[in-house]
């Protein structure tokens, strides 16, 4: 099972604080059946090559950990990009930022809003991220205020090529939030192979890198499973890995 969306990486974001509590965060991912996992920091901050640079560093740093604790997590470089007017622009110049890094290169950008972000706006940044041949991915569209509000928008991106990355949680049984899980369970059914699950993990105890078994199933049960590490790969259908859509 692959976690698309975490900040695992030690002393880089609001992440993981330390060294020692990566690893520990990497225990409870395979504790919990996540076999990889994209490690999506923060970006683009002020200087994106340098940010790059910091994320390549850490990210070496936990994987010599890992190897030597014993832990069988691989890691996946990425990047969780806040929305900004140049962004497309941006990414595209510094293309390590993308899913994979120079490692496994793809065109997939992870993008975050602002709070107070209009999901209107997406169908924009949809298409200005076309027009540059990346494949935008819009990170937990499900923690933006307008989100039961704007069901059909979503549905009409998920058709036009988008990806949408919910978080892992977000799905859990909750009579709370019934309402916004129910939204979230019809958009993947819209079009399951274009879904990304990530547990956006923070930490250890309050936002853990936990994505129950069930998730994965219940994916593969609707159609692709874009969770599994089966024969699509750890993207998905979509992935330098994958077999194409
Ligand atoms: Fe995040």
């Amino acid at each position: 099972m692959i976690d698309m969306h975490s900040h695992i990486l030690p002393g880089i974001d609001d992440g993981a604080a330390s060294l020692e509590e990566s690893v520990e965060m990497a225990r409870i991912a395979c504790a919990n059946g996540i076999t990889a996992m994209v490690a999506t920091p923060h970006g683009p901050g002020k200087d994106l090559a340098e940010s790059l640079r910091r994320r390549d560093a850490a990210l070496a740093e936990l994987r010599q950990a890992l190897a030597r604790e014993n832990i069988p997590l691989r890691l996946i470089p990425g990047m969780e990009f806040m929305v900004t007017d140049n962004i497309m622009e941006l990414a595209c110049k510094y293309p390590d930022g993308f899913y994979g890094g120079a490692e496994q290169p793809s065109r997939m950008l992870l993008l975050e809003l602002f709070p107070g972000y209009d999901l209107k706006f997406c169908k924009d940044l949809l298409f200005q991220a076309q027009l540059k041949n990346i494949q935008m991915v819009l990170a937990h569209p499900e923690r933006y205020s307008g989100f039961l509000q704007n069901l059909d928008l979503l549905e009409e991106l998920l058709d036009k090529g988008m990806i949408l990355q919910f978080n892992a949680a977000s799905l859990k049984k909750s009579w709370f939030h019934l309402r916004r899980k129910n939204a979230i369970l019809k958009l993947i059914r819209h079009k399951p192979g274009q879904i990304f699950l990530g547990s956006d993990a923070h930490d250890t105890k309050h936002r853990p890198p936990i994505m129950p078994m069930d998730y994965g199933r219940w994916t593969r049960d609707e159609g692709r499973g874009t969770m599994d590490e089966g024969p699509y790969g750890p993207y998905g259908p979509y992935g330098p890995y994958g077999q194409g859509r």
